[in-house]
């Protein structure tokens, strides 16, 4: 993965990228970020970000000038971008659009947000606008973080163990079953039996009983969107009398 950082916050978004899977994945050339200042391309003494809005109203305008500016000299080095605004009026990053992004040749350039919000104009730059969720931050920093971060560990080599990313939640379409690890009692909560049993059968339809049980009462919604089998609705059945006991 190929991205760009657009940043008022240089550094929080440097101390992220380097620890633990990001930073390894930056030594072994799988993720390359160029991280900007966006204060490094205003022209003024005071080297302005922000403006008060036209038409009134409280907070600042990220002002479309440095933007552009860091745009353009990026762009100087000839390589396809998608330029993606951090904001939360945009379309919704979900795992689907982590795989999309995984997938995607061009470098991706975020450019985060700050302040009330950005100038319209910059929008003109902008390929897609994207939201982590339903809430607002005080900046996008976060979002691009929480994006790099999804979409790092879909590229193969990133994370130890491929398996891990198979097997879990929103690829597998439900929420994960319950881990344990040593010890096997810890102050008086044991590991259940089946995952000692070594019936690999039978830890499997446990941990997709568990994770249909835990998708049923958190999020529903998901299991409209997947294809459940006969053995799931068995499943499914099971837990729901073992509910109403
Ligand atoms: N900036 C502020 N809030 C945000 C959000 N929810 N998603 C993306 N960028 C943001």
């Amino acid at each position: 993965m190929k991205c760009d950082v657009l940043t008022l916050f240089p550094d929080v978004i440097t101390a992220y990228l380097n620890e633990s899977i990001l930073k390894r994945a930056r030594e072994n050339n799988l993720l390359d970020v160029c991280i900007l200042n966006i204060r490094d391309f205003t022209t003024d003494v005071h080297r302005t970000v922000d403006d008060y809005p036209y038409g009134g109203g409280a907070g600042m305008v990220f002002k479309p000038e440095p933007i552009f500016s860091a745009i353009e000299y990026l762009e100087k080095d000839g390589q396809a971008r998608k330029v993606i605004l951090l904001s939360p009026q945009g379309n919704p990053f979900d795992q689907r659009k982590a795989e999309s992004f995984a997938g995607e040749t061009r470098r991706l350039t975020f450019i985060c947000g700050r302040y009330e919000g950005v100038d319209e104009r910059v929008k003109h730059l902008v390929d897609e606008e994207v939201s982590i969720g339903d809430y607002v931050m005080t900046g996008g920093e976060l979002a691009a973080l929480v994006i790099i971060d999804a979409v790092t560990r879909l590229i193969p080599g990133a994370v130890g163990d491929e398996r891990s990313v198979e097997d879990e939640s929103f690829s597998s379409g439900l929420l994960e079953y319950p881990q344990y690890t040593r010890p096997r009692e810890f102050r008086n909560m044991t590991v259940p039996d089946v995952l000692l049993s070594g019936n690999h059968e039978e830890i499997r339809r446990w941990r997709r009983k568990q994770a249909l049980r835990t998708t049923l009462k958190v999020r529903p919604d998901m299991l409209d969107r997947i294809k459940l089998d006969e053995s799931d609705k068995k499943l499914i059945v099971e837990i729901s009398s073992e509910e109403n006991n």
